[in-house]
């Protein structure tokens, strides 16, 4: 039995775990103001939020319904455009309304559910966060110039935000009804699920990559559901080590603090993966296990040297490096039924740098043509270790074994780059595909390889030492 509460109404269901959430809102719930799109996690149409109880608040997130297996709602407060609603417009629909942020409505229910779990977070009345809260969401009448008017009024509106009372503000100043303030006693009540089926056919986490490949199988499969399972989430520090449970999700990399502390440029590397709504859900298993060779986060968490625990069934537990999980396309040294149950890596100490890379079409919700991370360590301008890690370019998340080794014990100099740049390329053979042709694609890895130096040691590495290098090719 799934038990959640819909807007304000407690739904008990015995329907498929693995249907969508959109269809059950739609179909079974009636309610029709959650659009279906692209049914891909792209258009943002279906947009819902998601509240989940934590230390007895509600922490509300976006996500997209399409994606979203109907099992992981068990426990949550789901809200739709029509919970949303009060007596009068919200100062969220009233702002589109008066900017005519809309036009055929088709995308306004998603821009509005979107701008409301912005009032809701932790951004409400920061601008670029604002506009970043609709990042996912696409409209094809407006041009988004009206919308993002909308936008930014309502950061303004927001600043008063009472962040230590915020669903008393929010309810008293009508951007979300009175009833929400009954949500998290009644989450309370509800439990944790019946146990899973004892042989699962599949194993589901946030659901983003299996939704959009599988969408009929998941419907009719026995699933294991991971996103929330204990032991497969949180995010812990232990002195030096970081340790991800499987199920963590990209935004919680972000809201974690000794993680922002360590890479300040997190919030731009991960501003280029996917959108809002993904992020919200996106687990790091799930996007190690889909063995994208354009993976973003398994990109980066190879040239962090992260280590994998694998727990079987049986409790039998197994580490590995995440470099030897990757065997060939789409092959992996995981057994069937085996669950990652937890990444770790180690934070950069001051002589370590990392960085991050993506290029890709389209600069925001689009998959990388090539994407790389680094870590480096230098001291007394020699680097004495370095792990890379490039997307795009091979059959698999590609760790550069080679490269990386004869790095180490090597002066920090544009020399060492040139050399270390050609031993790069005889470790790969990029194939042409629709992200680009073999060349285009050893061109943007050479060029993501001195950008990366160029970002961590720009007093070492400028323009005037690697553009010669790159001209001449
Ligand atoms: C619109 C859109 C944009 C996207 N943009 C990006 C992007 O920019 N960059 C990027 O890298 N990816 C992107 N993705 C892909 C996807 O969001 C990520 O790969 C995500 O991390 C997958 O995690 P998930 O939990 O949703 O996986 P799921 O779909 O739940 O599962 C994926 C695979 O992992 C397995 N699995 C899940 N959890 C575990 C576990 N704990 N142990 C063992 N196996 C497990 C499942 O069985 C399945 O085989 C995008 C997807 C969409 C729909
Ligand atoms: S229908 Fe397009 S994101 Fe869900
Ligand atoms: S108003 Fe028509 S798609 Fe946005």
């Amino acid at each position: 039995m799934i038990t959640f509460i819909l807007n304000n109404h407690l739904i008990k269901t015995e329907a498929p775990a693995g249907m969508s959430l959109l269809n059950f809102i739609r179909n079974e719930a009636g309610l029709k103001g959650t659009k279906s799109g692209c049914k891909e996690g792209d258009c943002g149409a279906c947009t819902v939020l998601e509240g989940i109880l934590h230390k007895g608040k509600v922490n509300y997130k976006t996500i997209v319904s399409c994606l979203t297996p109907l099992g992981n709602a068990h426990g949550k407060h789901i809200v739709t455009v029509e919970g949303i609603n009060t007596d009068d417009l919200t100062p969220v629909q009233q702002e589109i309304v008066n900017s005519a942020g809309t036009q055929c409505g088709f995308c306004t229910p998603g821009f509005i559910v979107s701008l409301t779990g912005y009032s809701l977070g932790r951004q409400a009345g920061l601008k670029p966060a604002a506009i970043a809260s609709v990042a996912g969401n696409i409209c094809r009448c407006t041009g988004y110039k009206s919308i993002e008017k909308a936008a930014l009024k309502l950061a303004d509106l927001l600043k008063e935000k009472d962040f230590d009372h915020d669903i008393e503000w929010l309810s008293a100043h009508h951007f979300i009804p009175d009833y929400f303030k009954t949500i998290p006693q009644r989450l309370a009540d509800i439990g944790k699920r019946d146990s899973s089926p004892a042989q699962p056919d599949m194993i589901i986490g946030g659901g983003t990559d299996l939704m959009v490949q599988k969408p009929q199988l998941v419907k009719v499969s026995a699933l294991n559901l991971t996103l929330d399972k204990p032991g497969l989430t949180g995010i812990t520090q232990q002195g030096n080590t970081i340790v991800c449970g499987g199920s963590v999700t990209v935004n919680q990399l972000l809201d974690f603090e000794p993680l922002t502390a360590a890479f300040p440029k997190l919030k731009d590397w991960f501003k280029l993966v996917s959108s809002e709504q993904i992020r919200n859900t996106a687990t790091l298993a799930g996007n190690f296990v889909n063995a994208s060779p354009i993976g973003d986060m398994s990109i980066l968490f190879l040239a962090l040297e992260a280590t994998l625990t694998l727990v079987l069934p049986t409790g039998a537990k197994r580490k590995l490096l995440l470099k030897d999980f990757f065997l060939d396309y789409k092959k992996l040294d995981l057994a069937k039924d085996e669950i990652i149950e937890s990444v770790e890596f180690d934070l950069p100490d001051k002589h370590d740098s990392v960085n991050f890379e993506k290029v890709s079409k389209r600069l925001h919700l689009d998959i990388a043509s090539v994407n790389s991370a680094i870590k480096v360590t230098v001291e007394d301008n020699i680097i004495t270790h370095a792990s890379l890690a490039a997307g795009g370019i091979a059959p698999v998340p590609k760790y550069f074994s080679k490269t990386s080794e004869w790095l180490s014990g090597k002066p920090l100099s544009a020399q060492t780059l040139t050399k270390a740049e050609e031993i790069m390329q005889q470790e790969v053979s990029p194939i042409s595909d629709v992200r680009g042709s073999t060349s285009y694609k050893r061109l943007l890895l050479r060029q993501l390889f001195f950008a990366h130096f160029m970002e961590m040691f720009p007093q070492v590495i400028t323009a005037d030492v690697v553009l010669p290098v790159l001209k001449a090719y």
